[in-house]
């Protein structure tokens, strides 16, 4: 099972000039072939997203803009991570329980994701998610 010690900060290339940056995903940066993307943007600084885990999905979470901080819980340790650099994307393997909160004004919150959208690989209940690490 994955604990919060698997999540890693991903640093992504990018190239700098006088007109200003271009940050490239490749896929020799990313642990996974990215199957989809979505993102996050206009969320109230009052909102939590996440809020669950995956039995299979593996995502990569960029600040593309603005900033929010990434809660990773692995059911026995928790740690806070702040977002705020575009040419950063947080690795989270799964098993590893997240939320996101604190969104800056103008915060987009890139997901990269190693599978389609299947509702059936969530886990959105914690209780469910405590016994799962149990066996
Ligand atoms: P949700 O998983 O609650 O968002 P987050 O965890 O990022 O806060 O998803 C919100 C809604 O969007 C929910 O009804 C499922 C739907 N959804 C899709 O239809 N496709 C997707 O790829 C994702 C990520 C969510």
């Amino acid at each position: 099972m994955n604990s919060i010690n698997d999540v890693k900060i991903i640093d992504i290339p990018k190239v700098h000039d006088e007109r200003g940056f271009l940050a490239v995903v490749e896929k020799n940066v990313i642990p996974f072939g990215i199957e989809r993307v979505y993102y996050l943007y206009d969320v109230p600084t009052e909102s939590s997203r996440g809020g669950h885990a995956h039995k299979e999905q593996q995502s990569v979470i960029i600040a593309l803009s603005g900033s929010f901080e990434v809660i990773i819980d692995d059911g026995k340790m928790k740690k806070r991570i702040m977002l705020n650099k575009p040419n950063q994307g947080l690795f989270i393997p799964i098993g590893i329980w997240r939320e996101i909160e604190n969104f800056s004004s103008g915060a987009v919150c890139l997901v990269l994701a190693s599978t389609e959208y299947d509702e059936a690989e969530y886990i959105r209940d914690y209780s469910e998610f405590k016994a799962q690490l149990l066996g």
